[in-house]
């Protein structure tokens, strides 16, 4: 018998990406493949890519010069690169990079295994990227593919692909096309199967998901039903917890723009979601968020997480923030600061802006930020959402707070490791064997930044999922 031959998925970019490679493995795997432990051990490696920002670009030319080396030492790998870093340069990746078997984009995941088989049976470099997705052919969702969960009991469902804002920093609408809603009914059916496989937490994705569904109701209206055009992530919220084994309901990201009363009532009103919410700010400058498109102002913003704090009790916020937009002052940063400091965030992704060719921030190069003055306000800024998340964290001692667990801590195996409802990591000692995918109360002993620390009280709900993963002990 031969071996089976082995693949190995490198994901660079956001959860969306990451649900994406899921399904690329698992089409690998239906197609006979079995998973490596790393790119050395593999016969196909697949670079699934981002370009949110410049140095998501270089690491995959430096990741690509590796594979290189390793092609030339065994000339029967195959090496696949799709994302939407291949979708954005998929002439500049042939180009610099010959040894590619296959380039794919964002809109053909599901063709992977097919390209794969066309570069093997012709010797040559295969390319296809599609302009958009076909929205009639459901093999196009992601979701409606097969998965390799990269673990059992929590799972990733699209709920929305694409993105039809125009953020005028942000390249994902060039390399996501327009936004495309998933009937409720359907991802209401893929979370009924994931919890009968023992799923407990699900996250819901799209890249503005407070529109979900504006685009199925619109088409629905214009079928000649009597429907109001109006998003329902609502609706989805409420029909998601309601699934019996669900624990658990997160997602990201809505656009504060968007984040309307139904969707805090729904999240209010619906146990099963976490107190969670993820609301990128971007800028804390009127100004800027009106050279952004961001559709807010910061009192606004400000507003409606006030409405989403009064109605969610112990609602942790979570944000995404931009430094140095073209033409930023010291008195829009200054505002950025102040906002932030009022949001009082848990924690924050903050970013130094990265000019991406194609979008419209990056024609200003006259007013780009000089990098020392960024590189300041960036430090100044970190400073800020470090003492309001510390504060966060330090309010949670002595309280007990209930964890699914995740595993033991990477540094420290006798560790314990596992996410509060807020999405809160907490070390505990691991006393007693827990199956990870369990779910256990911890009492918060002591604070950091970035984690708590806690010991076990005891495991409320064992794991139910049907893989069998080894015994945790301490
Ligand atoms: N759809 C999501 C954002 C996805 S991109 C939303 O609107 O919330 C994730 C984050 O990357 C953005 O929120 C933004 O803060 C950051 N980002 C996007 N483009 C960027 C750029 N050109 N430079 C720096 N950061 C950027
Ligand atoms: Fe980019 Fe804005 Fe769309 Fe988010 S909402 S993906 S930042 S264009
Ligand atoms: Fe990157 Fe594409 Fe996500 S650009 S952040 S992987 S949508």
């Amino acid at each position: 018998m031969t071996e089976p031959r082995r693949y190995f998925v490198r994901t660079f970019g956001c959860q969306m990406n990451e649900h994406d490679s899921e399904r690329i493995a698992g089409l690998l795997e239906a197609d006979g493949l079995e998973a490596a432990g790393s790119a050395e051990d593999a016969d196909v490696v697949v670079l699934n890519t981002c370009c949110i920002r410049e140095n998501a670009d270089n690491k995959l030319y430096g990741t690509l010069g590796h594979l290189k080396s390793l092609k030339d030492r065994r000339p029967g790998l195959q090496i696949m690169v799709g994302g939407c870093l291949a979708q954005k340069d998929r002439d500049a990746i042939v180009e610099r990079a010959g040894h590619v078997d296959v380039v794919f984009g964002t809109h053909n995941v599901h063709r992977a295994v097919e390209l794969l088989h066309e570069a093997s049976e012709t010797g040559r470099s295969v390319v296809e990227i599609l302009e958009e997705t076909v929205a009639e052919d459901h093999e196009t969702f992601p979701s409606a593919l097969p998965v390799r969960r990269e673990v059992p009991w929590a799972g990733w469902v699209t709920i929305q692909i694409g993105c039809d804002n125009s953020c005028a920093f942000c390249i994902v609408p060039a390399v996501r096309g327009k936004e495309i809603s998933r009937p409720l009914a359907d991802v209401v059916r893929e979370v009924e199967a994931a919890a009968a496989d023992g799923v407990t937490e699900v996250t819901l994705l799209g890249q503005n998901v407070n529109s979900y569904g504006r685009d199925l109701a619109l088409a629905a209206r214009q079928a000649g039903e009597d429907v109001r055009v109006q998003p329902m992530f609502a609706e989805l919220l409420r029909a998601v917890g309601a699934v019996a084994g669900i624990r658990r309901v997160r997602y990201t990201s809505p656009h504060p723009k968007d984040l309307r009363a139904e969707t805090i009532a729904a999240m209010a009103e619906t146990p099963e979601v976490c107190e969670h919410l993820h609301l990128p700010l971007q800028s804390g400058s009127d100004r800027v968020l009106a050279e952004m498109h961001r559709g807010y102002t910061a009192e606004r913003y400000l507003e409606r997480l006030a409405a989403a704090r009064a109605a969610i009790p112990d609602l942790a916020v979570t944000t995404d923030i931009i430094v140095g937009f073209p033409g930023e002052t010291d008195d829009d940063f200054e505002r950025t600061l102040e906002v932030a400091a009022e949001a009082a965030y848990d924690s924050a992704y903050t970013f130094i802006y990265s000019p991406r060719p194609g979008t419209e921030a990056a024609e200003r190069t006259e007013d780009f930020v000089a990098p020392e003055v960024v590189a300041e306000r960036f430090e100044r800024l970190r400073i800020v959402v470090e003492r309001s998340g510390l504060a966060k964290h330090e309010a949670r001692v002595g309280r007990v707070e209930e964890v699914l667990v995740e595993g033991p801590s990477r540094k420290a195996p006798a560790v314990l490791t596992g996410r509060t409802r807020q999405n809160k990591l907490v070390h505990f000692a691991a006393v007693q064997p827990i199956k990870a995918g369990s779910y256990a109360t911890v009492r918060v002993t002591s604070a950091a930044p970035h984690h708590l620390r806690g010991e076990l009280v005891e495991v409320t709900v064992p794991a139910a999922h049907r893989t069998r993963l080894p015994l945790l002990v301490g």
